[in-house]
């Protein structure tokens, strides 16, 4: 499937992932670099390995995911740490979906972090890194129209359904997805799954230690960070493929 597609021009270099143009006009190769960031980019630090292990467990995931019916971006690898997408129109806004209570709700709402909630809380964020990612709610997304609101309820749908696939996927593993975020973007007129899914945007716990095995090991300080994520790739019977 993506055999005969060949690296272009560089597109977009975001945070931790670069963009090329491809010589197919709907699809891009993306380069999941070892870079790793948090705080909107304000900390940063190259890891090595993390490029691949995100490539490859998004690669996963992502799969799975199609497999259930959420249309995403993914196509297929082209190398460990890259892979060939569809290339979207992304939409700005942020999808967090929350199984129990950590982070940015803990703080902001004082909630203590590991309430278990009785059921799925959902939130959204604007995009937009020079203002820290802001809360939005469904009202500012329609007037400013950063998103239609058919896109909208195709969004949240797809939230949920990604939760209630992955949710028991990890459970399945010794791993409770605690929450994680979801981009999307169109294709061809379709709100299609983009961005990824990896330990960089979900925090994942395991389920009898409750030892951190995402990005929070990177955010707080806790060390360890690669570990956590080859071990994640393990359990989740991801057969890694090395540079
Ligand atoms: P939060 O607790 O910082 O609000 O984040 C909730 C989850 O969403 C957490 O797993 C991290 C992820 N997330 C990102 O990866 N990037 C973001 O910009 C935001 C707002 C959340
Ligand atoms: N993903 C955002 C960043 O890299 C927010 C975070 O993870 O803390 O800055």
């Amino acid at each position: 499937m993506t055999d005969n597609i060949t690296k272009q021009a560089e597109l977009y270099a975001g945070k931790v992932k670069t963009i090329f143009e491809t010589n197919d006009p709907d699809r891009v190769m993306v380069l999941f670099r070892d870079d790793t960031t948090a705080f909107d980019g304000e900390k940063v630090e190259a890891l090595p390995r993390k490029g691949l292990l995100n490539n490859q467990i998004n690669g996963f995931v992502m799969q799975k995911l199609e497999e259930a019916g959420v249309p995403t971006h993914f196509e297929g690898f082209a190398s460990p740490n890259e892979a060939v997408m569809k290339r979207l129109d992304m939409i700005p806004v942020e999808c967090v979906i929350r199984n129990v209570a950590a982070g940015g709700m803990s703080r902001r709402l004082g909630i203590e972090e590991g309430k278990p909630l009785p059921e799925p809380i959902m939130e959204f964020f604007l995009k937009d890194d020079p203002l820290h990612d802001p809360m939005i709610n469904e009202s500012h997304i329609h007037v400013f129209g950063w998103a239609s609101d058919a896109e909208m309820e195709t969004m949240k749908a797809l939230t949920i359904k990604t939760n209630a696939i992955l949710f028991p996927l990890f459970d399945a593993a010794g791993i409770t997805l605690v929450d994680f975020k979801l981009e999307f973007g169109r294709f061809h007129g379709q709100v299609v799954l983009g961005d990824e899914f990896s330990p960089d945007g979900c925090r994942l716990w395991d389920k009898t230690t409750q030892k951190k095995l995402d990005k929070d090991r990177f955010r707080r300080d806790l060390g360890q960070v690669i570990e956590a994520y080859d071990e994640v790739a393990q359990r989740l019977g991801v057969e890694l493929f090395e540079a």
